[in-house]
């Protein structure tokens, strides 16, 4: 039997009334309800750029992951609701990682057991943290269980197989694509056809068989280039030409002065041929430049894109 998507069919039954109930009727003369949520959805999203303020290597990983399982979720034939839900927790997945101490955070090499012990603590702490938000319910899943396996082999409650939430095994699949495919400061990021290898081997093990043989068997290996190495649509990921660290450009960004929130190294950012490029200026950047830049038009497009698909089932 397929398990649960959410921790309980009463929940899913609740939240699908809820959204529901702020569909947007074009015949409608009050519009109140589309913009409550919007409202609520942008707010949920928005928590994700915690993340990347707190870690700038995040770097469009958030996006890449949530784009990742929302393209499984549309290839397994999900339904919209299921797939929005698929984004949207991918999205905000690694929210507790903000409070993991500096030395764990940012540590270069492998982790020491005790470190690992404090890591293995993101899961439950972004779910606390989400608790008390309005569509909390609807990422809890995800960011609790994406690190979970179906041998029980997972963390933070080791649960197996069916047990774990079906939205938290497609994000942990996703999200480990995109950690094998993504340079890290020591190494660079695997080709694609590899890391499909590697998860392959893992079927049943680490990963959910049924979600390795969607993405084996249902993704081409070229759908996926839109989104690997990107941090938004028609985005790719810049590097900083100083320490090489990944920098993710916000919607919309045209030249002007930036900044390496990895190094502090101040930049410029050029148009040369139509594409932008970024040139160091020997200067180190300002505490005005080092400032994080909410991505906040991807948000308005990302909850434009949910809203009506979360206010509908089939
Ligand atoms: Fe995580």
């Amino acid at each position: 039997m397929e398990a649960r998507f959410f921790e309980g069919d009463a929940m899913f039954h609740t939240l699908g009334r809820w959204f529901r109930s702020l569909s947007y009727h074009p015949s409608s003369s009050s519009h109140a309800p589309v913009s409550a949520t919007l409202g609520a959805l942008k707010s949920l999203l928005g928590l994700a750029m915690v993340v990347e303020a707190r870690d700038p290597y995040t770097a469009g990983h958030l996006w890449r992951v949530s784009q990742l399982a929302r393209l499984l979720a549309e290839r397994a034939g999900l339904s919209p609701q299921e797939r929005a839900y698929c984004e949207a927790g991918g999205f905000l997945h690694d929210l507790g990682k903000v409070a993991m101490p500096d030395h764990v955070l940012f540590k270069g090499g492998p982790l020491t057991p005790d470190e690992f012990e404090i890591m293995k603590t993101h899961p439950t702490v972004g779910a606390h943290m989400l608790s008390p938000h309005a569509l909390g319910s609807a990422v809890h899943a995800a960011v609790l269980s994406h690190h979970e396996r179906p041998d029980g082999e997972g963390y933070p409650q080791g649960l197996s197989g069916a047990s774990v939430p079906m939205v938290a095994r497609v994000v942990g699949l996703a999200d480990a694509f995109d950690a094998m495919t993504s340079d890290r400061p020591y190494r660079k990021g695997m080709p694609m056809g590899r890391a499909t290898e590697i998860i392959r081997a893992e079927r049943g093990k680490q990963f959910d068989a049924r979600w390795v043989d969607v993405l084996t068997d249902k993704v081409r290996i070229h759908e996926l280039a839109h989104i690997v190495g990107h941090s938004d649509e028609g985005l790719p990921l810049a590097s900083c030409p100083v320490c090489q660290g990944p920098l993710a450009m916000p919607r919309g960004a045209g030249p002007g002065m930036t900044a390496c929130r990895i190094c502090g190294a101040e930049l410029e950012v050029v148009k040369t041929h139509g594409v932008l490029d970024l040139r160091p200026t020997g200067r180190k950047a300002s505490a005005e430049q080092l400032q994080p830049q909410p991505d906040l038009a991807l948000i308005e497009v990302m909850a434009r894109g949910m809203a009506p698909y979360a206010a509908c089932r089939t």
